[in-house]
């Protein structure tokens, strides 16, 4: 097992390149399936899920290979299932995206249902009204989604609640569904925008991307593509959030700085200072940090995938902040490992009140998911004193080489292997 040890306290200064998008990458490469000849992707970041997506083609019969670093060149051209394996789809979330895009390839597919992060209950009914809605079935048996159909054909269809999985999964199999598919309040984030213009240079016809309505116009051909996956929201507001909490300065390369803005803006009206530049920001530490409220919506709000990393900077803010989350039932559980480190925030179902604090003190903490862990490696990097981290696997299905990172950044992490203690 590996464990990530930090002493903490050391502000963060210098230069940091961010890597593809984790939930566009995932999308992406699902997405290739589609096509009838080679596409190579670039900017492709070496996250554990990547490799999962990566274990998923090949075992569909797609050759998956790494021309050079971060470049996957995917030959779907001798696909021939349509079933996921069980060990396979339980790895990540993703794993259902070959719902929609073996639907939309053979009219069918078997998938099991996913694995990913617990946040409470993460249902799929509104996938599965998607594809029923363009004309298939499905059952349920034995923890598998067995979906047919005899002929896809595009439908109008309206999602009460903004979802990013149901809207990837309907575009997934609408875009070679007969006519035009309309999707009503569509989820809207950034890695939408980014798989509609690779189907888009693949053949597809869609529009409206990044708007809450999507058109899709079926094509019968969807054909090979060379491709450059856009940078991680989510992985740039973890370094900006780092910057802040270790009372540093950091350049974060490699962003689109317009996806950053509802990030950007937080850390400003905290008292953080950001600088935008064309493609990378600068965030500086200036004096003691202010008290503010969050509250997470789908895009363009406050992304939830950072609400775990803004609280663990509030914590260390002058005042009381109240942090609400607007996606997820049950996105507070790391707070336990917070207050290991000395955090005084009260949860109240999806409210947490969070008192600031001087320090956080180093401590032996665990990574309860991706975010969560990223949260309590800025709280360990802020920390008096040396921490340790259980549970790395999490941080690594999303984060691309983080101790490296980090450490060109002047911090004090190691990632060590531990043995596991038999349990007697
Ligand atoms: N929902 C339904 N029914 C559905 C689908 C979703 O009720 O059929 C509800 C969910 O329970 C939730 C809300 O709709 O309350 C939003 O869920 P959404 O479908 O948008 O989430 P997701 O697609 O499962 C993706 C990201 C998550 C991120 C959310 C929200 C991927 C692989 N995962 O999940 O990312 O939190 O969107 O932005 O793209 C992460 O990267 O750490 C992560 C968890």
């Amino acid at each position: 097992m590996k464990k990530y040890v930090i002493q903490g306290g050391k502000p963060l200064t210098g230069e940091v390149s961010i890597s593809g998008a984790k939930n566009a990458v995932v999308a992406i490469l699902t997405a290739a399936v589609l096509a009838e000849s080679p596409c190579v992707i670039e900017n492709i970041p070496a996250i554990s899920d990547v490799k999962y997506i990566a274990k998923i083609l090949e075992s569909l019969g797609a050759l998956v290979e790494e021309v050079e670093p971060s470049v996957l060149r995917i030959d779907p051209t001798n696909v021939h299932s349509m079933v996921v394996a069980p060990e396979h789809a339980s790895r990540l979330r993703a794993s259902y995206y070959f719902l929609g895009a073996l639907l939309a390839k053979f009219g069918k597919a078997q998938v099991p249902l996913p694995g990913g992060c617990d946040f409470g209950v993460r249902p799929i009914d509104l996938h599965l009204k998607g594809f029923e809605s363009l004309g298939a079935s499905y059952r349920l048996e034995r923890g598998v989604v067995h979906l047919s159909s005899e002929e896809l054909s595009g439908d109008h269809i309206y999602f009460d609640k903004v979802t990013v999985g149901a809207t990837i999964n309907v575009m997934l199999a609408a875009v070679k569904a007969k006519g035009l598919t309309v999707i009503e309040n569509a989820a809207k984030e950034p890695h939408i925008v980014d798989l509609a213009n690779f189907l888009n240079s693949m053949g597809a016809n869609i529009m409206g991307a990044g708007t809450d309505i999507i058109k899709i116009k079926g094509v019968d051909h969807l054909y090979g593509t060379e491709y450059s996956i856009i940078p991680d929201q989510i992985e740039a507001g973890t370094f900006m959030a780092m910057a802040a909490a270790t009372h540093g300065d950091v350049l974060v390369k490699n962003v689109i700085p317009k996806h950053m803005e509802p990030i950007s803006s937080k850390l400003r009206r905290m008292g953080v200072e950001v600088t935008e530049y064309d493609d990378s920001i600068r965030v500086r530490y200036c004096g003691v940090l202010k008290a503010t409220d969050v509250t997470t919506r789908p895009h363009p709000g406050f992304p939830t995938d950072m609400q775990p990393q803004i609280a663990a900077v509030l914590c260390l803010a002058d005042g009381i902040s109240i942090v609400r989350e607007g996606v997820w039932d049950s996105r507070f559980k790391y707070i336990d490992e917070l207050r290991r480190m000395g955090a005084d925030v009260s949860v109240n179902e999806r409210v947490a009140v969070i008192k600031g604090i001087d320090h956080f003190v180093g401590a032996p903490v665990r990574a309860v998911d991706l975010r969560a862990g990223a949260a309590v490696v800025i709280a360990a990097l802020a920390a008096e004193g040396v921490s340790e981290i259980e549970n790395v696997r999490y941080i690594e299905r999303g984060y691309e080489r983080i101790v490296q990172k980090l450490r060109n950044l002047g911090a004090d992490i190691e990632c060590v292997t531990v043995e596991e203690e038999a349990l007697v």
